[in-house]
């Protein structure tokens, strides 16, 4: 046998044991590679004389045709193996039912600020925002409140530095202060957003929700006031009646002030909003007091009005029914999916709040 037909047979061989483009390669390597058993036949070419070299050159290409065209073959064989394989072994199998899929929810604190805004934007308030850090100018001195007041003390405000200049907002009411100082009036703002304060129980937590509204205008009264809160009240409610009684209280940023309470009952259990001889206290609020709008340089014998802060958490409490406030920040996805509202049931006063 001639060298040449030792390496034909010897590639037959081999090729017949090819199952990977590895292998495959591999073998491209020994035989046409620049060392490969190929290769190395063209360099004993020049060594031939004339009629020899003839010969040998036409045997050698038809021998390296036909391996080449066996190699590009083997390639093609694996490419079709592996599509078959993965035809077979990949099947979409259309009858099977779809996966359940998990809906995210609204938690209850942002349905109930979507539904007061809904609320207040129909009598014109627009929403402000201010930052969760705030310095005690906006948050105290400038609402005038004392120095020696005991919501500055350490034990309610969450201070961030020692010297006491930087704090998390313990109200929404210094938005009151950054809204006037930015503009002119008139105002008609709500603010919902986050407060804090060290405190911790079933119905207090360290972070809980605001809403401060602010209606300065000229003529603004008490009035005024009584009529927006009752009218916010029934609708929040989805009540026709609502029992309201101011009750005289003190906030330093309003002279006079009142705590709001509303009438309920208890029946089957369940509370019962709007009538029943129970009070429960809602909110704060009263006249904007006079030093308050002298520190944002309102012209007090052209201006005054109302404003004033409701819990929203307390709220969501009460109209779903939700009797522990820890639950509101325990990000409990099953709690959640009880409670929680569906993302699409947008709250609007002409398509209804909590319901269609
Ligand atoms: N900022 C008060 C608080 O956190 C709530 C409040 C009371 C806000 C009366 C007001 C107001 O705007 O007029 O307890």
């Amino acid at each position: 046998m001639s060298d040449l037909e030792k390496i034909n047979s010897s590639f037959k061989e081999k090729i017949s044991t090819v199952k990977s483009k590895d292998e495959l390669q591999n073998l491209k390597t020994e035989f046409f590679g620049k060392n490969g058993k190929i290769t190395s036949q063209f360099k004993n070419l020049g060594s031939l004389d004339l009629d020899k070299r003839k010969e040998f050159a036409s045997n050698i290409n038809k021998i390296k045709d036909d391996l080449s065209n066996q190699l590009e073959q083997k390639n093609l064989e694996i490419d079709t193996n592996e599509i078959n394989s993965k035809l077979k072994n990949e099947k979409v199998d259309v009858t099977l039912p779809i996966r359940p899929y998990r809906q995210g929810k609204i938690h209850p604190v942002s349905q109930v600020i979507d539904e007061i805004s809904s609320i207040f934007s129909e009598i014109g308030f627009s929403v402000a925002e201010g930052p969760d850090v705030e310095n005690e100018y906006n948050n105290f001195t400038a609402l005038n409140t004392p120095e020696d007041h005991p919501a500055r003390d350490m034990h309610d405000t969450f201070y961030l530095e020692k010297n006491k200049k930087l704090l998390l907002r313990t109200h929404t009411s210094p938005v009151q202060i950054r809204t006037m100082l930015k503009d002119k009036p008139p105002f008609k703002i709500i603010v919902p957003g986050r407060t804090y304060r060290c405190d911790s129980d079933q119905t207090h937590a360290p972070m809980f929700h605001q809403l401060e509204g602010l209606h300065i205008d000229k003529n603004i009264t008490m009035g005024h006031l009584k009529g927006c809160l009752d009218y916010f009240i029934k609708e929040f409610f989805e009540v026709k009646n609502v029992k309201m009684r101011f009750r005289p209280s003190h906030f330093p940023f309003t002279e006079p002030s009142a705590e709001v309470d509303i009438g309920y009952r208890i029946e089957n259990d369940k509370i019962v909003i709007g009538e029943g001889d129970k009070w429960l206290e809602v909110l704060g609020c009263g006249m904007v007091h006079p030093n308050v709008l002298k520190n944002v340089k309102i012209d007090t014998k052209k201006f005054q009005g109302f404003a004033f802060g409701i819990g929203i958490d307390r709220l969501a409490m009460l109209k779903y029914g939700i009797n522990d406030l820890r639950a509101f920040f325990e990000t409990d996805y099953r709690w959640l999916s009880h409670f929680g509202f569906d993302p699409l049931d947008v709250p609007t006063n002409y398509r209804g709040l909590s319901k269609w």
